[in-house]
């Protein structure tokens, strides 16, 4: 079982990484091989709605993404953790989703069928922190990463949010929260080995 974390903040040791690595330090004690990918270190240009990907599925833009496209799918679990930046991801994390624009092709245009009903079940879990406490702080965010994990046939087993998290390392300040994301790593990869052994 193969859980790709996927670090959306430019924050090197921030908030949403020590959530993440203790999600997949979870992830790990359950038995699952798990990958890291740290957006700040990969050059991602953003899509530029060339239409390049329409006819085949596959992106024209030659960078970094084309090592990353098979990692996505190559994942029985992606978790993205992404701070808010503007009530949404972080550009770091945007840029990823927009250029997973030729999956959108292969299973909307193309039908697919590995990106279909019968294809591989995929799990998403999204993990994010905002340093304001309004209500709607998570909601655009929440949508983005839902398509996102749409179109890597990733079903979206739910996130993990916290509000008022804003310096460095805040959120060491909520021990509970370590401990959630530990507990959401192992509960990910259990129950995905479970419903693959029809239980
Ligand atoms: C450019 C930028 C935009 C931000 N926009 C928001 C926002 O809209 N809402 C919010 O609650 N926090 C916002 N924040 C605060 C971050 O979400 C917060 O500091 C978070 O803890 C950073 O997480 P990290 O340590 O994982 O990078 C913003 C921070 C930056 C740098």
């Amino acid at each position: 079982m193969k859980v790709l974390g996927i670090f959306g903040s430019p924050r090197k040791g921030g908030n949403t990484e020590i959530l993440l690595e203790e999600a997949l330090k979870g992830a790990g004690k359950e038995g699952a091989k798990v990958e890291r990918l740290y957006l700040s270190d990969v050059t991602i240009s953003p899509c530029k709605e060339c239409h390049g990907c329409d006819a085949t599925g596959n992106c024209v833009i030659l960078d970094d993404m084309q090592k990353i496209y098979p990692k996505l799918l190559d994942a029985d679990v992606v978790i993205l953790a992404s701070p808010i930046f503007f009530y949404g991801v972080t550009a770091w994390a945007k840029a990823l989703i927009d250029r997973t624009q030729p999956f959108w092709v292969r299973k909307y245009l193309l039908k697919d069928p590995s990106l279909g009903k019968g294809g591989r079940r995929r799990i998403g879990f999204f993990i994010s922190v905002g340093a304001t406490k309004g209500p709607k702080v998570f909601d655009g965010a929440v949508l983005t990463v839902k398509y996102f994990f749409d179109v890597l046939n990733a079903e979206y087993a739910g996130d993990l949010v916290f509000r008022g998290v804003e310096a460095k390392g805040d959120i060491l300040k909520h021990p509970e929260a370590l401990q959630q994301a530990l507990e959401a790593g192992k509960r990910l990869v259990s129950d995905l080995k479970k419903s693959r052994r029809g239980e």
